[in-house]
């Protein structure tokens, strides 16, 4: 355990106080801020002469960044809402460089929301997509002929509206995809958390209807693959729950055929990207379900686990915590196959303190829970705190999605800070950056380089993250060293890249 005793930080308090003389004050400041250093998460981290060059370059940009906010806090990015600031983040040369560097992987991201928007729409373009529009509740549905699924209006073909309304259609179309609103009129801070997540779980669901066409369904997650792979990531753990998939003729597919699909489409993204490391799913079922839906989806996981092992992950529950059902409620079957599945559970995605959400973080580390998504309230808990830290669950925080979901409106309160000086095992992820225009994961890790982290923190920080996504990754130990060696050759390359850079900025 990391944490400084309540004793020795009195006993240094005692001594600071009790100084007889200037010299030996500032010896003992200098201590006692090094003691703090080095618990901080990337205070192990060496540098070589290269990357300590490199490390200059960045940090001269990130302190600048950060001197100006301070001197003129009005124009201070982080402590507004993500979407005022957010197309104005590739301007930044901290970015820039953070854009560039690999980052191992990323472990919490739900597959259907990874795509970006302008590429779901362009998904659209595919044939035979009808719509129905009920006063802007969307449903699509590909069909041969008039879907026969209800529908209070009509169903219309897609091609037919765009058509008649021209370039207006895509654009409007666009809004029900995303969250994201240069107008920033639904998830602005009037908003009530509530109202984000319901307007978050619609979007969520046309996007859903749209990727569940087989032949669809394989160019997105393609897509999605590339979007990941040109934000220089090497491997990703996506969460999914086992959707129908089906075919123009009204062929409906299993619930199985879905991860075999996306494996075959991750290899297929393998053999044309050989330094993509892979994929691995964690199967998800929505915290609403029935008890008898939710043992039918541990069953399910369960044969994927014995048909696709080196795909499978683990098991997760997803959906707004505050409004679901509590690990608690579901504590028979979760117990029961403790010991067959892995479990990577959403835990303490709240900003209220004792309640069932909360306290989903409790049976998250009882169920045995590998790493928690999220861990937004472990903050309030000093003895889960230890636990993480002495079990080595990793956490996995979300920024961009803490924000835009209504949890934190200014960055600089993220608990995250606090995690990253306790040196807890910590690892950065998007969550859903599609629906919120994100990078996959790159605005994540330069908000919380300059917005969350000390001013002092440094590459070493962001190499120590990267490392962690890799070490906390569900790989085997000869998957983790293919992918740490593609990592660091990587890294190498990145450092030569930062150092050219410097002559140019
Ligand atoms: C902050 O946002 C403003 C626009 O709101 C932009 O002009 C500025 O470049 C941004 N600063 C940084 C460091 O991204
Ligand atoms: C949209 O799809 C067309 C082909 O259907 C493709 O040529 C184009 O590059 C795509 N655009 C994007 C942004 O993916
Ligand atoms: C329906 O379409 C799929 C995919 O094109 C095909 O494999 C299947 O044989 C078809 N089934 C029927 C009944 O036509
Ligand atoms: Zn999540």
């Amino acid at each position: 355990m990391a944490f400084v005793s309540t004793t020795s930080v009195l006993f240094m308090l005692f001594i600071l106080t009790s100084a007889k003389s200037i010299p030996n004050y500032i010896e003992n400041r200098i201590n006692l801020i090094e003691s703090e250093v080095d618990m901080q998460l990337g205070s192990d981290v060496i540098l070589n002469d290269d990357e300590k060059q490199a490390n200059e370059i960045l940090m001269h940009w990130k302190q600048k960044e950060i001197e100006e906010s301070f001197r003129n806090p009005q124009h201070f990015n982080f402590s507004k809402h993500y979407f005022a600031y957010k197309n104005d983040i590739p301007k930044s040369k901290v970015y820039q460089i953070i854009k560039r560097m690999p980052k191992g992987a990323v472990l919490h991201v739900h597959s259907s929301l990874m795509l970006s928007a302008d590429r779901l729409l362009n998904l659209t373009y595919e044939e035979h997509l009808y719509m129905c529009n009920d006063d802007g509740d969307l449903q699509f549905r590909f069909s041969e002929d008039t879907p026969k699924s209800p529908c209070s209006i009509d169903w219309v073909l897609l091609k037919d509206l765009r058509n008649l309304n021209g370039a207006k259609f895509d654009e409007s179309l666009k809004e029900y995809l995303t969250l994201f609103s240069e107008s920033d009129s639904v998830c602005s801070k009037t908003n009530d958390i509530n109202s984000i997540w319901r307007k978050f779980e619609k979007v969520s669901n046309l996007v859903s209807q749209l990727i569940i066409y087989r032949p669809v369904t394989e160019k997105f997650f393609y897509e999605a693959l590339i979007e990941f792979y040109e934000d220089n990531i090497q491997y990703i753990e996506i969460r999914s729950g086992l959707k129908t998939l089906y075919e123009l003729n009204g062929t409906v597919h299993d619930k199985l055929y879905m991860p075999r699909l996306y494996r075959e489409v991750a290899e297929r993204f393998k053999r044309d990207h050989p330094d993509f490391v892979g994929v691995k799913l964690i199967v998800t079922r929505h915290r609403l379900k029935t008890d008898e839906e939710i043992r039918k989806t541990i069953n399910m996981a369960r044969q994927v686990k014995q048909e696709l092992p080196s795909f499978f992950a683990g098991f997760d529950l997803v959906g707004q915590e505050d409004l679901g059902r509590p690990l608690s409620d579901i504590l028979p079957f979760l117990a029961e196959a403790k010991n067959d599945l892995q479990y990577y559970f959403h835990g303490g995605e709240t900003n209220w303190y004792g309640t069932s959400a909360d306290e989903n973080l409790f049976d998250a580390v009882l169920l045995g829970s590998k790493r928690i998504g999220h861990a937004y309230g472990l903050i309030k808990h000093p003895s889960l705190l230890m636990a993480v830290k002495q079990k080595d669950i990793a956490l996995e925080v979300n920024v961009v999605s803490n924000v835009v979901l209504g949890l934190v409106h200014d960055v600089r309160n993220h608990p995250l800070a606090t995690y990253l000086a306790l040196g807890l095992p910590v690892v950065l992820s998007s969550d859903d950056p599609g629906v919120w225009g994100a990078d996959p994961l790159s605005h994540d890790f330069y908000i919380t380089f300059v917005g969350v982290a000390s001013k002092r923190a440094d590459l070493r920080l962001l190499k120590q993250l990267a490392i962690n996504s890799i070490k906390y990754s569900t790989l085997n130990i000869q998957h983790k060293e293919i992918l740490f060696r593609v990592f660091y050759s990587k890294w190498d390359v990145f450092i030569k890249q930062v150092l050219t850079m410097s002559a140019t900025l």
